[in-house]
């Protein structure tokens, strides 16, 4: 009887202080296990006399039921402690905004000619592309600039290094203006025809906020019996209307550009200014003039193509009449984008860049 007391003590002592459910599984196993101490205890009733048997009986089995118990109902307590301690930590507010993943987009140059060619896609054009590296002939002579011409020093061109051994006679350069390729096309292709050539073009240069020695330019080219300055004059105010109504605008300001959520309702101003390039005849420079600004912004050069254009072609200039333009695409790019400075477009700054 008196070790049974102290059994129960023991044992009601080691499953209060049990700090986690193994510990309380090695204190059920201590007592209540196959050869645990209140297991010997039953066990060894069978060896006493009836009359201790009686006694001793019952009351073990009531201890082994209450262990039971005791030990069932701390389980349930440290698992629910175990699992209270698991929420609180896993908890999850599931009320706060997510985490933003960045996306990749286009450089805004890219998406500037993407928007060109498509607009120019709408009115019938054709987009097409020509060698970076020319020939003097493309560049120059074809469009009616010969080598003693004042006009050659309007370009100032990265000429080629050419081994005196190559089969390549004929001098090269790095294309000054994307007008070559109206020579390259009309020589091969019989009009009528409308073509945009977006391109890549160089200049031998000092660079500054609005000069860069690489840019991009995209020519245009509609050729046809009947072609006037008014089909140009149509074309080129529906293609600047299109092109500074959507999108753009960001922290660099350019003064005098679009002002921002315009939405395309007023109408740009444009004016055709009298030029003069060897290739076309009258020539004209574009300037654009925005709702609400007083400044006007030269945009593009422009004019009817010159008989000795198409004659150098092959196409005969009694038959055809035609507008060719050029202009800058990083110009226009800058105006919508409101850049303050051409070389940022070719700066691969991230600081730039994430603006966009
Ligand atoms: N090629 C000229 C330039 O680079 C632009 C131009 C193109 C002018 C077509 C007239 C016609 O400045």
């Amino acid at each position: 009887m008196q070790d049974l007391k102290k059994l129960e003590k023991e044992a009601e002592k080691a499953i209060i202080e049990a700090a986690d459910e193994a510990v309380l599984r090695d204190v059920e196993i201590k007592f209540l296990g196959r050869k645990g101490t209140l297991t010997s205890v039953l066990r060894g009733l069978k060896d006493l006399s009836e009359k201790k048997r009686r006694e001793l009986g019952p009351k073990a089995n009531t201890l082994r039921v209450k262990l039971e118990t005791s030990i069932g109902e701390k389980r349930y307590d440290l698992r629910k402690k175990e699992l209270n301690a698991r929420l609180k930590k896993e908890w999850i507010d599931i009320s706060r905004p997510g985490i933003k993943t960045a996306q990749g987009h286009l450089h805004p140059l890219t998406a500037s000619l993407r928007e060109i060619t498509s607009i120019f896609h709408s009115l019938g054009f054709d987009a097409v592309v020509g060698p970076e590296i020319e020939t003097e002939w493309y560049n120059f002579d074809a469009l009616n600039i010969p080598s003693d011409h004042p006009a050659r020093d309007l370009w100032d061109t990265f000429w080629l290094r050419q081994d005196k051994k190559s089969a390549i006679k004929e001098k090269l350069l790095l294309r000054t203006h994307t007008s070559p390729v109206q020579i390259r096309f009309m020589g091969k292709n019989q009009p009528p025809l409308r073509i945009i050539v977006p391109g890549k073009v160089f200049r031998n240069d000092a660079s500054d906020a609005t000069h860069d020695i690489e840019f991009y330019q995209v020519e245009g080219l509609m050729v046809d019996k009947e072609i006037s300055v008014a089909n140009f004059k149509e074309i080129i105010q529906v293609f600047f209307e299109k092109f500074f109504s959507s999108g753009g605008g960001s922290a660099f300001s350019v003064k005098g550009g679009p002002a921002s959520g315009r939405g395309g309702k007023e109408k740009i101003n444009i004016r055709l200014r009298p030029s003069f390039f060897p290739f076309t005849e009258p020539s004209f420079e574009i300037d654009l003039k925005f709702p609400g600004s007083k400044r006007w912004l030269e945009v593009a050069g422009a004019g009817m193509v010159h008989p000795n254009v198409f004659k150098n072609s092959g196409l005969n200039p009694k038959h055809w009449r035609g507008f060719a333009f050029g202009f800058g695409v990083d110009r226009l790019c800058m105006m919508k984008y409101k850049i303050s400075d051409i070389r940022l477009l070719h700066s691969s700054d991230p600081r730039f860049l994430k603006q966009f």
